[in-house]
C-alpha cells in the first residue's frame, strides 16, 4: 500500500503519535509525514546505504545501482510478503515450484538450528509456538526458518547468489553512501527549510 494511503488511514485511526515508514529518504518527505500528522520518520533503505552500515560494500554497490522498478513483492521467501532486490536468486525463488520451495526452506531451517546452537525439541517448540500465533500452516512454519538464513547470506555474507537483500522501491532515488550523521543533519536542514518556504 502506498505510503500516502498508508499513513493518514493509521493517523486518522489511532491516537498515540505516528512514525511513517517507507519510501523516506530526504527532508521534503520528513516534511510531508509531518504535514499528514506523523510524528516522525523511519528508514530502512536509505541507513542501509549510508558509510555507517555494516552491510558489505560489494552488497551496498549492488543496491547503489538499482533502479526503482527492480524489487519484487514475494511470499516465497517465507511466507509472508517480503520487499526484495530481484536477484537472480529471487527468480528462482519464484519459480520453484512448491516442493523445492520447501525442500530449500527445510535445508535452510537445519543450518539455522547449527547457527543458532537450538536444540531440535527447542527449535519444534518455538515451531509450535510460532503456529499458534500465527495461524501458519507448517509448510509455512518452516518457510519461516529460512528468513534469518536468506537476509544473512545477504546482508552479512554478501552473498548475492544465495542470499536475498531487502529492499524498499526507494533505493532506486538513492546514490552515494553518505554517514548517518551527514544523512540527519541533511534532512533536517532540508525539511526545515521546506517547512519555512511554506
Ligand atoms: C535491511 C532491511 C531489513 C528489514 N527488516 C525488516 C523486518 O525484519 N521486519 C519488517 O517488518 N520489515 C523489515 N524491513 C522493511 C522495513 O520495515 C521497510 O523497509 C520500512 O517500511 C522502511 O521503508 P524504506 O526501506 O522505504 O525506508 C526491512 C527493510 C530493510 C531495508
Amino acid at each position: 500500500m502506498p505510503t500516502t494511503v498508508l499513513l493518514p488511514s493509521v493517523v486518522d485511526a489511532v491516537d498515540i503519535p505516528v512514525v511513517a515508514a517507507g519510501g523516506f529518504y530526504d527532508g521534503r518527505g520528513l516534511a510531508a509525514a509531518l504535514a499528514y500528522g506523523a510524528a516522525g520518520i523511519a528508514m530502512g533503505t536509505r541507513f542501509l546505504l549510508t558509510s555507517d552500515s555494516t552491510v558489505p560494500d560489494a552488497v551496498k554497490q549492488y543496491y547503489l545501482g538499482r533502479g526503482t522498478t527492480d524489487t519484487v513483492l514475494t511470499r516465497r521467501v517465507d511466507g509472508v510478503p517480503h520487499r526484495v532486490l530481484r536477484t537472480p536468486m529471487v527468480e528462482k525463488l519464484d519459480t520453484a515450484g512448491p516442493v523445492r520451495g520447501l525442500a530449500r526452506a527445510a535445508g535452510n531451517a537445519v543450518r539455522f538450528r547449527r547457527l543458532t546452537g537450538l536444540s531440535l525439541p527447542a527449535m519444534l517448540r518455538e515451531g509450535i509456538r510460532m503456529k499458534r500465533r500465527s495461524g501458519f500452516t507448517w509448510s509455512e512454519v518452516i518457510m519461516a526458518a529460512n528468513t534469518p538464513m536468506l537476509l544473512r547470506a545477504g546482508l552479512v555474507d554478501g552473498s548475492l547468489d544465495s542470499g536475498v537483500l531487502a529492499s524498499g522501491q526507494v533505493v532506486g532515488l538513492l546514490d552515494g553512501l553518505p554517514s548517518v550523521e551527514e544523512l540527519i543533519d541533511g534532512i533536517v536542514d532540508e525539511a526545515e527549510a521546506v517547512l519555512r518556504k511554506w
